[in-house]
């Protein structure tokens, strides 16, 4: 596993939409490392939730890396729009993409870092073939679509396995996980060779607040890198 410092993705679907911006200049302050901007069509998952729109109007108001997530069916229709939005990372589902490896060949040659998100279902046989062309893997603990959901446990094997895939072939690509993430399980996330963490309701919602919510999950980590 690569050494360094593990990252903490705060998913702004858990905060308050009538205060984005608000939400977004908490989570800096409060030290995250990425943004994590969760894209709903109402028809790769059932939620609908913002677009490019929504994105570009907060890139101006901070500095946060842009970790995009799209949750939706022909995810390079509208890629030019989240990249001129002020996107840095684009993840796709590779359940939404036939094409998997000209998609994130695209997507880089458009200037961002290529992401590939794999449902709880997708086996990581899927990753085997487009190593070569993905810069971030995001293992999905839970069915997308909603925020909230409990950590899938299996997910914790399925983590190991994709870290051994991706050291095995020498991958730099970052390895992400989803879903449920909260103190009581990050930890052994983490142990189990995960490099970002994605957290909505344990920033957002955190009793006390987002600085709070964040330095609970940091301590939890421990030893952590
Ligand atoms: C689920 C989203 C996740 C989710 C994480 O479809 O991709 O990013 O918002 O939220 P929590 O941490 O609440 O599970
Ligand atoms: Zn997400």
């Amino acid at each position: 596993m690569a050494g360094a410092r593990v990252k903490v993705a705060p998913s702004l679907l858990a905060a308050d939409f009538a205060r984005l911006g608000a939400a977004t200049a908490e989570v800096e302050q409060a030290g995250a490392d990425w943004l994590h901007l969760d894209v709903m069509d109402g028809r790769f998952v059932p939620n609908l939730t913002f677009g490019p729109p929504v994105i570009a109007a907060l890139r101006p108001h901070t500095r946060l890396y842009f970790d995009v997530h799209l949750m939706v069916e022909a995810p390079l229709t509208l890629a030019e729009a989240y990249v001129a939005a002020g996107a840095n990372a684009i993840t796709i589902h590779a359940e939404a993409c036939p094409h998997l490896h000209g998609a994130l060949q695209t997507l880089r040659c458009l200037g961002v870092r290529a992401g590939v998100a794999l449902n709880p279902a997708t086996p990581l046989a899927s990753l085997e073939e487009i190593l070569t062309e993905v810069d971030l893997v995001l293992l999905m603990a839970v069915n997308p679509g909603f925020g909230g959901q409990r950590f899938i446990p299996g997910t914790l094997d399925k983590i190991r396995r994709c870290r051994a895939l991706l050291d095995t072939a020498g991958s730099p690509a970052e390895l992400s996980v989803d879903g449920g993430i909260g103190p009581d399980n990050v930890q052994a996330i983490l142990q189990a060779g995960a490099q970002v963490v994605v957290a909505g309701t344990a920033v957002f919602g955190a009793p006390g607040g987002v600085a709070a919510g964040l330095e609970r999950l940091r301590t939890a980590m421990g030893g952590a890198p």
